[in-house]
Parts: C-alpha cells; structure tokens; sequence
C-alpha cells in the first residue's frame, strides 16, 4: 500500500520578492514530489508579537496557526541574519507558540534548510533555530541542509545542479519517513 504525500507547510524566512531562499524552496519541492507535497504558508501579514493583540488576535494570526496545525509537517527556509534567525521567522514562531497550552510547534515534525552567500552559509542560524524550536517541543528533523550561493547551486532554469540533488534527496527523503512515522502515531493515539 502507497502512502499519500506528506503535507509539507513551507515557511520561508525572507519577505523579499526576489529571495534565493523561496527559490531554493520551491527547488526543493521538485525533488521528491510523491513523498512531500509543498505549500508555502505566506508570513507577510502577521504583525509583530504584542501580548495587547492577544484577547483578540489578528486574523492573519489565527490563519497562520491554524494552516500550521493543519500541516503534516514543517520546513523552514531561510537565510541567516547576523548570524541568527530573521525576525520575520522569529516573530512567527512567537505568535505560534502561544498560549503554551495552544502551542502548534509541540510534537509538530519539522526540518531545516537555507541558503546564503557565506561560506558556512546558514549553519549559524539554524543552530539558533533548532535551540528555538527545541524548547517549543518541535520533533526537529537531525542532520544539516544549507547551500552556499557561492557555489552556484542553481542552473539557468531554477533547478538545482545535479551535484547537490543527491544530498537533499537523501535529507528530504529522510523527513518524508521522519515526519510519516510521526503521521502514523499520531493516527492511531
Ligand atoms: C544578511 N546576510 C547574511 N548572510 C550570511 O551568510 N550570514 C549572516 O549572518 C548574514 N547577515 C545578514 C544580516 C542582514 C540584516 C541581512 C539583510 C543580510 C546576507 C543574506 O544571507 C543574503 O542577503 C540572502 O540573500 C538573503 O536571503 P534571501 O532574502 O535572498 O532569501
């Protein structure tokens, strides 16, 4: 029996139109298609964190959490700022982490990925990220997946290069069996 697609929600860490790190997303969601299907969760319209909102929250806010429940699991996409998480990604996990009792990260399956100029390209920030996402309660996907765009990762179409498919198939197709492990308990509690 086939399993169906994980649904992947794709939180991208950069509002700018133009961002290396929403096409290395969308890259990404070409590369195991039948094992995760991607959908980005857009993070332009959700105000900054203020505990004044929270007796009545925004309903940008109310949307986010609820598409982030929905979701089977979570890739987070982006770049590094000064060497940790963008507050544009911050702030959203903020909003999702609360009421404690509300939590959508708890339990929630998620893996990590990014791109940057730098030579050791994201690393610093998702080790932020994961400290982050580990006091949440998030089942974080092990292992490490950063490009540097030094190293010319895209061809001319948008596809990523041969030479770096086969790491982030074997990463993605580790959190496709990660995050349907967690799919199949959570089925049956
Ligand atoms: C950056 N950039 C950056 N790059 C990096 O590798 N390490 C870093 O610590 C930082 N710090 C940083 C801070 C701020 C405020 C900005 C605006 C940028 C460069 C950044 O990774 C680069 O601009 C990426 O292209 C941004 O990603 P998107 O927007 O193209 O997805």
């Amino acid at each position: 029996m086939s399993e169906s697609a994980i649904e992947v929600g794709v939180l991208v860490g950069s509002l700018r139109r133009e961002s290396v790190n929403r096409k290395f997303a969308s890259a990404m969601a070409d590369l195991v298609p039948d094992r995760l299907s991607f959908t980005e969760i857009a993070l332009d319209a959700i105000p900054m964190y203020n505990g004044d909102l929270e007796p009545d929250r925004p309903a940008s806010v109310d949307e986010f959490t609820d598409t982030i429940r929905r979701h089977d699991a979570i890739l987070l996409v982006m770049p590094e700022y000064n060497r940790s998480v963008p507050a544009v990604l911050k702030n959203a996990i903020d909003w999702g982490s609360k009421p404690p009792q509300a939590n959508v990260w708890m339990d929630k399956p998620v893996a990590l990925a990014g791109i940057s100029p730098g030579a050791i390209s994201t690393a610093a920030g998702q080790l932020h990220l994961r400290q982050v996402l580990g006091a949440l309660g998030a089942a974080v996907l092990g292992g490490e997946a950063y490009l540097s765009t030094r190293s010319e990762p895209f061809r001319p179409d948008g596809a990523l290069q041969d030479s770096v498919q086969e790491f982030l198939c074997d990463y993605l197709n580790r959190f496709a069996d990660f995050a349907g492990k967690l799919r199949t308990i959570e089925a049956v509690r």
